[in-house]
């Protein structure tokens, strides 16, 4: 019985063995052949990764357009000036200069001077002619007359056709509209271009012509230390130009020099001026016009509203004895007494008028 019964244990046991058996082969024989697909996928996914590298962050075009934008020469069959140089980025860099520094600094300088002299002129009043004598000496002949008002005529006109291209994108768009102001602008353009060098002409032949009024002078500084007697009206010492004069002189030399030197440069592009050349030039031109621009309202106020007397010179070759003797203490001794005097009293004596 025993035995019987250890005879069905054993035969139990092997049949599960044998069942175990069967499906651990069926298993294997559905699982182990999958394995090559995880292996195959495996590397592949190697191989990927090391033939490509991380995905690109910029658009390959871009790369071109940035080396074009570097305005490294390239090769061109077209012959000619820098045409072998697409885009000259350094552009971008005078366009914000000229648009931002020059057009907003400028407009705040020449502003400032008008508001500067309207205050003055409200607080302070022009210098008066404070003893008109009625005699009248010489001061300007008739070619000084007609080469001053030349040029002051042409440079008022180079002024508002000038500033009207530099501010009028900001200034005259808005009133005159688009269409308006092309019609200006297009109309401005070429009288400032011509006029421009009938205007250097009379600049320079009047800054040659007025040198020896403009030499600096020792009593030069006392006029300055008193700042011309016009915030306190004392009359220091000055020659045929006073030196306030003497500086608006210089100021349309230097300024003078700078505007029609860097004029030519844009006025002739087609003799070989590289574009930083012509960037360069447009800032300078621009730069130089309105510090002359402000020096020149300036000078209209003092040669009108800001000294009684003065204009009359200007107009018809004569000043009032007492407005010279006010204002040229100096100069009115040359012509009086051949030299100047001593102490530069009130206007005394008959009116030596040259002729
Ligand atoms: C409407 C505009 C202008 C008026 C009313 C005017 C008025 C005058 C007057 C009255 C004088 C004589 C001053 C004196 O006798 O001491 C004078 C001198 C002079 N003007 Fe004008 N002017 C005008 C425009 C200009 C312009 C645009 C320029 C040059 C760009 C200019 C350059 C000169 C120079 C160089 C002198 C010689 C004295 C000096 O060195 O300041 N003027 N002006």
């Amino acid at each position: 019985m025993s035995e019987s019964r250890s005879g069905t244990g054993s035969r139990a046991r092997h049949l599960r063995a044998l069942l175990w058996s069967i499906v651990l082969i069926a298993a294997g024989a559905m699982v182990l052949p999958l394995t090559a697909y995880v292996w195959t996928a495996a590397v592949q996914a190697q191989e990927t990764t090391a033939a490509q590298p991380a995905t690109p962050k910029t658009n390959p075009r871009a790369d071109y357009w940035r080396e074009v934008r570097s305005a490294e020469a390239g090769y061109t069959a077209v012959r000619g000036q820098e045409t072998n140089v697409l885009i000259q980025s350094r552009g971008e860099v005078w366009r914000e200069v000229r648009n931002g520094p020059v057009m907003i600094l400028g407009a705040l300088m020449v502003v400032g001077m008008i508001v500067a002299l309207l205050a003055y002129h409200l607080l302070k009043g022009g210098a008066k002619l404070e003893h008109r004598t009625g005699r009248k000496v010489l001061r300007w002949v008739v070619s000084d007359r007609v080469l001053h008002w030349y040029t002051a005529v042409l440079f008022i006109i180079l002024a508002i056709t000038g500033l009207s291209l530099l501010w009028g994108r900001a200034v005259l768009i808005p009133i005159l509209g688009k269409e308006g102001f092309a019609a200006w602008a297009g109309l401005a353009k070429p009288v400032h271009d011509y006029l421009a060098l009938a205007f250097t002409a009379g600049l320079v032949v009047m800054l040659l012509k007025w040198f020896h009024h403009n030499i600096p002078a020792s009593y030069d500084r006392e006029w300055f230390r008193q700042a011309g007697g016009y915030f306190s009206n004392s009359h220091p010492p000055a020659g045929f130009a006073n030196a306030g004069e003497k500086a608006y002189y210089w100021v349309l030399v230097f300024g003078g020099t700078a505007l029609v030197i860097s004029g030519f440069y844009l006025l002739f592009p087609n003799l070989g001026f590289e574009r930083a050349a012509m960037q360069n030039a447009n800032i300078v031109h621009g730069v130089s016009a309105l510090v002359l621009t402000t020096a020149v309202i300036a000078h209209i106020y003092l040669g009108t509203l800001g000294s009684e007397g003065a204009l009359e010179g200007m107009i018809s070759g004569e000043v009032d004895e007492g407005w010279a003797r006010q204002h040229h203490s100096v100069w009115l001794d040359e012509v009086q007494h051949g030299r100047p005097q001593p102490a530069a009293g009130a206007a005394r004596g008959s009116a030596a008028a040259p002729t």
